[in-house]
């Protein structure tokens, strides 16, 4: 453990940390260290980059609040986020609809309404409607399931943008009735910029990056004896389809709201997407993201 050098003071971190009883833990933090290690190598770091780069993360906690998560964020721009979910997705039991962002404006406790409800509380917009199916693979309806929607309004804000955790609005929960369907009202969001006003913007910035994300719906549908899906519907015109600065977007995804006599509200243009769940398995857990609050409650119990 004496005259370590830049070679071999990965191995010695590594023998300090081989006793780490979770195996997993283990496995994880070796990876981490042997690429923390051959990155800092690769770009040959310097002190006054190490330190930027340490001032950079604790901006980052520091962004987060209840109504805020600036580490999702920076997984989001950096892809990590749509890594994870790729990789996830392969370990299904079945072929479930396509995965994409729960993104950093999810919230937990998003008002139930009735179906065919508006979740827009002064709509300023055209309304439209979404309708659909949650099913098994099968192709058989699921009743009784979870959805929970969120978008921005119609000029891409999301309420914790506007209200913080004060008023929640452009969101709703829903169950899905005998045969698996379910629908709302809404206005068409409008594509938007994620918040750049913190250190991951300046990332964006520095980056030459647009920053923006295609308009689009998120959607979160559990069932029981289900893996739960976390998605998004994206609008096929808008401008940034093919340059979402998170990677959300699957071609699976992409829809066009039309005329339509088959929905619940035939006068209004609407969106029809129905949503294959797969089975259960035993990994439990499976989002990549959360409600902002999770954090700042879990931080303020310790
Ligand atoms: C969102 O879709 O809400 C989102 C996802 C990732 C980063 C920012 C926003
Ligand atoms: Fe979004």
């Amino acid at each position: 453990m004496q005259d370590l050098n830049e070679f071999t003071v990965t191995d010695a971190v590594l023998e300090q940390m081989e006793k780490t009883t979770n195996p997993r833990l283990r496995e994880i933090m070796a990876a981490a260290v042997r690429h923390l290690h051959a990155f800092a190598r690769e770009v040959q770091l310097t002190p006054a980059e190490w330190l930027e780069g340490i001032g950079f993360m604790t901006e980052v906690g520091q962004k987060c609040t209840s109504a805020r998560q600036e580490t999702i964020l920076l997984s989001d721009v950096l892809g990590l986020s749509a890594l994870v979910n790729a990789m996830h997705a392969k370990t299904a039991l079945e072929k479930p609809t396509d995965a994409s962002l729960l993104g950093p404006f999810y919230r937990a406790t998003s008002p139930h309404l009735e179906l065919g409800a508006q979740i827009v509380s002064t709509p300023d917009a055209p309304e439209l409607v979404f309708y659909g199916q949650v099913r098994d693979s099968a192709g058989h309806g699921i009743a009784h399931a979870m959805v929970q929607v969120w978008q921005t309004d119609a000029h891409g804000f999301y309420d914790l943008q506007l209200h913080g955790d004060d008023k929640m609005d452009n969101r709703a929960s829903f169950t899905t009735d005998a045969d698996g369907n379910f629908y709302f009202r809404t206005v068409r969001p409008l594509g938007y910029f994620i918040p750049l006003d913190g250190p991951v913007g300046r990332l964006i910035s520095a980056q030459q990056r647009h920053g923006c994300r295609p308009a689009h719906i998120h959607f979160l549908i559990g069932a029981d004896g289900f893996r739960e899906l976390v998605t998004s519907l994206y609008f096929a015109d808008d401008q940034y389809i093919d340059s979402d600065t998170v990677f959300g977007v699957s071609k699976s995804l992409i829809v066009e709201p039309g005329p339509d006599t088959a929905s619940p509200f035939p006068a209004l243009d609407a969106i029809h997407y129905d949503f294959t769940l797969s089975l259960a398995n035993a990994d439990g857990e499976s989002r990549v993201g959360a409600d902002p609050a999770q954090f700042t409650n879990a931080v303020s119990a310790h």
